[in-house]
């Protein structure tokens, strides 16, 4: 299978993108192809400081490939390094729908919370399009908050090969169903944008003091909780191993605890699961040519994939013959 997902260099990666995306990413480079970007191009919808923007996608890439992805197996690049996605973005622009984009949750929240929207905000999902088209993508891993852009995805390709006739193949989102939508410290989905994240890169001591003040209701340490509706729970759960879950589980059923005791696993947990990661993080900062090697055989890779799709494309609408 091919397959195709995008990650944005806006901050540190959050344990969403890693239980959401990125772990899925990694899962599925043994036994497919994989193509995974980092999505400069969009995160220029908000990072507007060039040398902050420089300095995330290099820390993307650091994450990524310290997180396991595998550049021998899998193809890791910078969207930008390939100009043929931002050619099929005009093509897909042509036929795409205001309606359709106006939908699209992005643009709407923006809208209704008040806040000037720009083109090219307005336009994302079409970018994203071009991303997944580029490359025949078949799978595309995400969590549940892209679901709809997958869907515009689909609708554009779908009528360019009515249209046009078959051109391009349509991609299907992979979302795994327990990891879809990771909570943050305040329940909510996790989300920069609600500044609610806990970093996979996070010092371990910050790390420990947010964990600590994760939210929790104030019902009495006596009373029996429900651990299906608790945040707290669903991240202790990302880390745990199934005897610890069904343990603390057990804990929740029977009340008689205190939150505290439920963060404190998590903290450790959690410190156990990512130190390996930390530890593998150093070793790759410590050459930069690890990242720019495998950054720049990637972007070769993916051009070679996406200007034959163009070419497909372009002749498919007349643009050449
Ligand atoms: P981005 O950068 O916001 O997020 C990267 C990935 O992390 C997933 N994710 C989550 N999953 C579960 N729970 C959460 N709380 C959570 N928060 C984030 C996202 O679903 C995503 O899979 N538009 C995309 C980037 C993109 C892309 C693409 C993805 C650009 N082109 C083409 C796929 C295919 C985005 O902003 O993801």
């Amino acid at each position: 299978m091919r397959v195709l997902s995008g990650i944005q260099p806006t901050g540190r990666f959050h344990w969403g993108n890693y239980f959401g995306a990125i772990k899925q990413y990694i899962e599925l480079q043994y036994d497919n192809d994989g193509f995974y970007f980092i999505a400069d191009l969009h995160a220029l919808t908000t990072v507007r400081d060039p040398k902050l923007l420089r300095e995330n996608v290099r820390d993307a890439a650091l994450d990524l490939l310290a997180l396991g992805l595998d550049p021998s197996r899998a193809t890791l690049f910078v969207q930008s390094h390939v100009p043929e996605v931002s050619e099929l973005y005009w093509l897909l622009m042509t036929g795409a729908p205001m309606g359709l984009l106006e939908r699209c949750v992005a643009f709407k929240d923006k809208a209704a919370r008040g806040i000037k929207a720009d083109a090219g905000l307005f336009t994302y999902p079409v970018l994203m399009a071009a991303d997944i088209l580029a490359y025949d993508s078949q799978w595309v891993p995400v969590g549940e908050d892209q679901i709809q852009h997958i869907e515009v995805c689909r609708d554009l390709a779908g009528s360019f090969n009515h249209h046009y006739g078959e051109t391009f193949v349509l991609p299907t989102a992979r979302v795994l169903q327990e990891t879809a939508k990771v909570p943050g410290t305040d329940g909510q989905k996790m989300s920069k944008s609600y500044d609610n994240t806990l970093a996979l890169f996070e010092e371990p001591k910050d790390l420990r003091k947010k964990i600590m003040r994760i939210s929790t209701d104030s019902r009495p340490m006596e009373d029996a909780k429900d651990p299906d509706n608790d945040h707290l729970y669903q991240l202790y759960s990302l880390f745990a191993t199934d005897e610890q879950r069904e343990e603390v589980r057990a804990m929740y059923l029977r009340g008689g605890f205190g939150y505290g005791e439920i963060k404190k696993r998590l903290a450790d947990a959690a410190d156990a699961f990512l130190n390996p990661f930390r530890m593998k993080r150093q070793e790759l900062a410590a050459d930069d040519r690890v990242v720019a090697n495998a950054l720049e055989s990637g972007a070769k890779r993916a051009r070679e994939v996406a200007s034959d799709v163009l070419r497909r494309a372009q002749s498919a609408c007349g643009l050449r013959s």
